[in-house]
């Protein structure tokens, strides 16, 4: 039986469910993973994670579609960037074949908490791996505990689709040759401050330009970039070391290509371009896609033509059908919507 929650008013916040999923590296094995009840971790003072941030982390969603099957979308990418971060943070990787195991197993346990379909909402899933045991020294953790928790959320940002307004910040995101290109938690904790200052000035989120010359555009804080021009015929998005490789946006760009007869740049954008662009887009699991209305440079305003009322046509094309694949009602290609 569904659990009894106004699905419709959700934001996006964490509220524990039935079950999380956990399993423990130790001794250089991972154990063979359990289901848990247990919400809370418990571990050393001195561990690997609450001294150097030693961790990683994906996020997807599960889905009701029409036909009321449940499904999530492109769970092996996940897989893969999770290996990703693990390799660049000398972490062990959970095997890929597991991970998409245990995404199967959590959410089926907690098959009450995905939203209906039509409800605007989803399960968030949150897998994440940490370093468990002490550490003084600065090494990595010989233990690590990976956990997948799911979480019913709503809209990322409040307001829904209405389009958002962001700001250049004085901070980077990532360094040159560092951690932006993959799911690093300490990337995170990098855009606290600024993501705070951005808030407390009024926007909802910072839009990052690259930490070496910042002349070019690179992605906020949660979020790839997806800019329209040329009459909604082309879609450009930036290209570069330090961004996070967005599923979403990789499937956008598909979308926009072999199914919507655009043309897609990935290339490195320069920031002096975007007046030119007709819409403007912040695409990731978390934000789907949600429009951009204007950016906020230091007193100066960028207006993109689209306006603060609703998303741009070409953009709401690219929503319809990447949400219309997610949710059953559009056939995707092969292999994007797996059913739990
Ligand atoms: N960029 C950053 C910094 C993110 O945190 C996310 C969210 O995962 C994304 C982009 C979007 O990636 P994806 O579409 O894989 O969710
Ligand atoms: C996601 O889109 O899954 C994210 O991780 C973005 C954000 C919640 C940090």
């Amino acid at each position: 039986m569904a659990k009894d929650i106004d699905w419709g008013s959700l934001d996006f916040s964490y509220r524990p469910t039935d079950y999380s999923y956990v399993s423990m590296y130790k001794d250089g094995k991972w154990d063979a993973g359990k289901l848990t009840a247990e919400h809370t971790v418990t571990m050393s003072e001195c561990a690997g994670v609450l001294q150097y941030s030693q961790s990683c982390f994906e996020g997807l969603k599960a889905y009701t579609e029409e036909n009321g099957k449940i499904v999530c979308f492109r769970p092996d990418l996940n897989a893969k960037r999770m290996a990703d971060s693990c390799r660049r943070l000398e972490m062990p990787v959970f095997p890929e074949d597991r991970f998409l195991k245990a995404v199967d197993e959590v959410v089926a346990a907690n098959k009450d908490w995905v939203p209906p379909y039509g409800s605007g909402a989803t399960l968030y899933i949150r897998p994440f791996m940490f370093g468990y045991n002490s550490v003084i020294g600065v090494k990595p953790a010989d233990e690590y505990m990976f956990r997948i928790l799911v979480t019913p959320v709503g809209p990322y940002f409040k307001g829904g689709a209405k389009p958002v307004v962001v700001r250049i910040p004085d901070f980077d995101r990532a360094a040159p040759h560092g951690t932006g290109g993959i799911k690093a938690g300490l990337n995170y904790a990098m855009s606290l401050h600024p993501i705070m200052e951005a808030h407390r000035e009024g926007f909802n989120e910072n839009m990052y330009l690259d930490p070496a010359t910042r002349t070019k555009v690179e992605e906020t804080g949660g979020a790839n970039i997806i800019f329209i021009k040329d009459g909604g015929k082309t879609l450009v998005t930036p290209k570069s070391d330090s961004i996070l490789p967005s599923i979403t946006r990789r499937s956008i760009c598909y979308i926009a290509e072999n199914m919507l007869g655009m043309k897609v740049e990935h290339r490195p954008v320069m920031y002096s371009e975007v007046p030119e662009f007709e819409e403007m887009g912040l695409c990731g699991t978390a934000a789907v896609i949600s429009p951009v209305g204007k950016i906020f440079d230091h007193g100066k305003e960028i207006d993109i033509p689209s306006g603060m009322e609703k998303m741009g046509p070409t953009l709401q094309k690219l929503y319809d059908t990447l949400t219309g694949i997610q949710m059953g009602r559009i056939a995707g290609p092969e292999g994007w919507v797996h059913e739990i």
